[in-house]
C-alpha cells in the first residue's frame, strides 16, 4: 500500500509533490493519466484547480440531498476516488452503493488501494465498486446521483451530448447529475482575465513559469473546456437534437437562454410548487398508457401512494386531465379525455412534429405522443401548468415532449417548421383573431395542418358575438364567431381544406369542480334556471374543432 495521509476531513491520498513539468522537456508530450501523474495527482489537482477540495467536499454534501435508498451513485472519471471518498463521508442513505469508473489502469489500481485505506479509517462506509473502463461504453444502472467532476472536459466534444443523454436516461426520477468543469469564456477579455487569475493561482501554489507553460502545452490537446453557454445548451440538447436538420433547428438552439431568463424572473409561488415536485415519490412506472388515457403505474404501497397524492395536491388546482398516476386518480376540472376522443379520430399525428399553443399542463401533448407524434412542443406562460407538466414528465423516461413557459407571442415569427399546430381554448381570448390565425399559420410547414378549438355561437357566416363585458364570468373573451364565420376567417387567412370536425355544447359533466379544482366551475357560470344561457344571459358555451391546411 502506498504511503498516504488524510487531508480533506479524512481523505486517503498520496503526499508526493508534483514536479512533472519542473525540468525543461525537449518535447512536451500530450498529458496522460499515467503512472507518473497518478503518483503526484492529489498534489497536482489541489495546486492547479482553484477550490478543488471545497468542490469535492460540497459534491458529497449535495449528493447526500439527492441519494435515494437502494440506488447507485456514480463517480465517473473517478481518478484516485476523491469524489467517491466524499460520497462515502456524506451519504447516509440506506442501501446506496458507489460505482467509480476510470479508464486509466494506473488510476484504478491506486484508487482501490486508497479506498481500502479509507475503509480502515471509518466504519459503515458505502460499498464501492471500482471499474476500469470507458464511461462512453458503460452500461448504466438506475442511479440517483451521477458525478462528473472535471471529467467531461476530457471527453471528445462530439461525444459529450451522447454521454449526457445516456446519463439522463439512467437517472431515477428526482436524481441529479453533478457536473464540475473548467470553463471557457466566449468574451475574449473575460477569458484572458480568468486565464491570468488561474496562472496567478498556480504561481501562488509554487509552480514555476516553466512548469505552468509546459503543463499548458501538454494539456491543451487533451482537455477542451466548454463555455457556460455550451453547457447550458446541452441541457436542452435533447430538444435541439430532435429538431436538428429541421427548419426549427436555429430556434431550438436559442431556447435554453430564453428559458434561463424566464426562470430567473420566476414566479412568487415557484418555491412552493418546487417543494411539491421535490416531495413526489422516486419511483419508476412499469406501465405507461398514453393511448387510452394518461395512466402510469407500478407496484407501490399505500404509503407511496399517499405521498404521491399529497405532492400532487400541492400543485392544485388541476384543470386539464384526468391523470391516473400510480393509483392516484387526479380528477381534473375538465374531462379533456372526452374532447380528445372527439377530436383525435379526425387527425393523423403519426411521425408529426407538433406545436401546442396554450398547452396548459401538457395533457394533450402526451396524448399526441400516444397517437404516434414524433415530438411535441407546448407553450403556455402559466407557471403552475409548467410545474404540473414537470410532475408527470419526470416519470416518463425521455418522452419527446417539451413544455416552454412562454406566451405564444414570444415565439419568433415565421418558424414554418411544424407539421401540425394545435390552438385549443386560446382563440376567444385574442383581441385580434385574424392576427392569431396568421401567426399560427406562420408556425406551419407548407401543407401543415392547423387544429383550432374555440367557443362558437349558432348562426350564418355573418354572425359573431362580442360580449359587452364578461362571458361565463371570464373577463378576457373577445370573439365568438359562428362556425361558418370562423371557416370564412380561416380561408381569408389563407388556409385551405377548412372543415369543422366537431361541435359540442359543454356540459356540467365535462367541466366541473372536483377536489382537485375547488374553485367555481361551469355550473356556477350558467343561468341556474336555464343551462342554455350563461349567467350573463349569453348563449351557453359551445365549442367547435376546425381542421385546416396551410
Ligand atoms: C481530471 S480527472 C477527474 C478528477 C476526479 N473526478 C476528481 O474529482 O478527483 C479526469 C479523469 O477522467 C478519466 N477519464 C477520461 N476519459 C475517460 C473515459 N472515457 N472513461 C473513463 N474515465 C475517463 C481520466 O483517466 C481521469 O482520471
Amino acid at each position: 500500500m502506498p504511503a498516504f495521509s488524510t487531508d480533506t476531513a479524512g481523505t486517503a491520498v498520496s503526499k508526493e509533490p508534483d514536479r512533472i513539468f519542473a525540468k525543461p522537456l525537449a518535447q512536451v508530450p500530450d498529458f496522460a493519466f499515467n503512472e507518473d501523474v497518478v503518483r503526484v495527482f492529489p498534489d497536482m489537482i489541489k495546486r492547479s484547480v482553484p477550490g478543488y477540495p471545497t468542490i469535492v467536499e460540497n459534491l458529497g454534501v449535495l449528493a447526500a440531498q439527492f441519494a435515494q435508498p437502494n440506488s447507485v451513485l456514480y463517480d465517473l472519471g473517478s481518478s484516485l476516488g476523491a469524489v467517491t471518498q466524499a460520497l462515502r463521508r456524506h451519504v447516509r442513505t440506506d442501501g446506496c452503493r458507489v460505482i467509480a469508473v476510470d479508464n486509466s489502469a494506473a488510476m484504478v489500481e491506486r484508487c482501490r488501494e486508497y479506498l481500502n485505506g479509507q475503509d480502515s479509517m471509518f466504519q459503515e462506509l458505502l460499498p464501492v465498486e471500482v471499474i476500469e473502463g470507458d464511461i462512453l461504453a458503460l452500461e448504466f444502472k438506475p442511479a440517483s446521483v451521477v458525478a462528473l467532476n472535471f471529467t467531461l472536459q476530457f471527453i471528445a466534444p462530439e461525444q459529450r451530448t451522447a454521454l449526457l443523454s445516456r446519463i439522463r436516461q439512467s437517472l431515477l426520477p428526482g436524481g441529479a447529475l453533478i457536473l464540475s468543469e473548467k470553463l471557457r469564456f466566449n468574451d475574449a477579455e473575460e477569458h484572458a482575465l480568468l486565464t491570468d487569475l488561474h496562472v496567478a493561482f498556480k504561481r501562488a501554489n509554487g509552480y514555476s513559469e516553466l512548469e505552468i507553460a509546459q503543463k499548458r502545452s501538454a494539456i491543451e490537446n487533451v482537455m477542451k473546456p466548454d463555455s457556460l453557454e455550451e453547457h447550458r445548451e446541452r441541457l436542452l440538447a435533447a430538444l435541439a437534437r430532435r429538431l436538428a436538420g429541421t427548419p426549427l433547428a436555429d430556434w431550438a438552439n436559442t431556447l435554453q437562454v430564453q428559458l434561463d431568463k424566464k426562470m430567473e424572473k420566476g414566479h412568487g409561488d415557484l418555491e412552493r410548487w418546487q417543494s411539491a415536485l421535490d416531495a413526489l415519490p422516486k419511483i419508476q412506472p412499469s406501465e405507461i398508457d398514453l393511448l387510452n388515457g394518461l395512466k402510469l403505474d407500478t407496484d407501490c404501497n399505500d404509503e407511496t401512494r399517499a405521498q404521491m397524492r399529497t405532492a400532487l395536491m400541492g400543485l392544485s388546482p388541476w384543470r386539464k386531465g384526468p391523470f391516473d398516476l400510480f393509483g392516484v386518480h387526479v380528477d381534473t376540472e375538465w374531462r379533456s379525455d372526452w374532447k380528445w376522443s372527439r377530436v383525435s379520430p379526425h387527425l393523423d399525428l403519426k411521425g408529426k412534429r407538433i406545436l401546442d399553443v396554450g398547452c396548459g399542463n401538457g395533457y394533450y401533448m402526451w396524448r399526441m405522443l400516444g397517437a404516434g407524434a414524433d415530438s411535441v412542443i407546448g407553450v403556455d406562460p402559466n407557471w403552475l401548468f409548467f410545474c404540473q407538466f414537470q410532475a408527470v414528465q419526470r416519470y416518463l423516461s425521455e418522452p419527446n415532449a417539451w413544455h416552454l413557459p412562454f406566451p405564444f407571442e414570444d415565439l419568433p415569427p415565421n418558424l414554418e417548421g411544424f407539421d401540425t399546430v394545435f390552438s385549443m381554448g386560446v382563440f376567444y381570448h385574442r383581441r385580434s383573431p385574424i392576427e392569431h390565425l396568421l401567426a399560427l399559420k406562420d408556425c406551419l410547414v407548407k401543407g401543415g395542418e392547423l387544429v383550432l378549438e374555440t367557443l362558437v355561437v349558432e348562426g350564418d357566416k355573418h354572425q359573431v358575438l362580442v360580449p359587452e363585458d364578461r362571458y361565463a364570468q371570464m373577463r378576457n373573451v373577445w370573439f365568438l364567431p359562428s362556425v361558418p364565420a370562423l371557416e370564412l376567417w380561416l380561408r381569408r387567412a389563407g388556409f385551405t381544406d377548412v372543415k369543422c370536425v366537431d361541435v359540442s355544447t359543454t356540459t356540467v359533466e365535462e367541466q366541473r369542480g372536483t377536489e382537485w379544482m375547488k374553485y367555481q366551475s361551469l355550473s356556477d357560470f350558467l343561468d341556474p334556471e336555464d343551462h342554455s344561457k350563461t349567467i350573463e344571459g349569453l348563449p351557453a358555451p359551445m365549442r367547435a374543432v376546425i381542421v385546416a391546411r396551410k
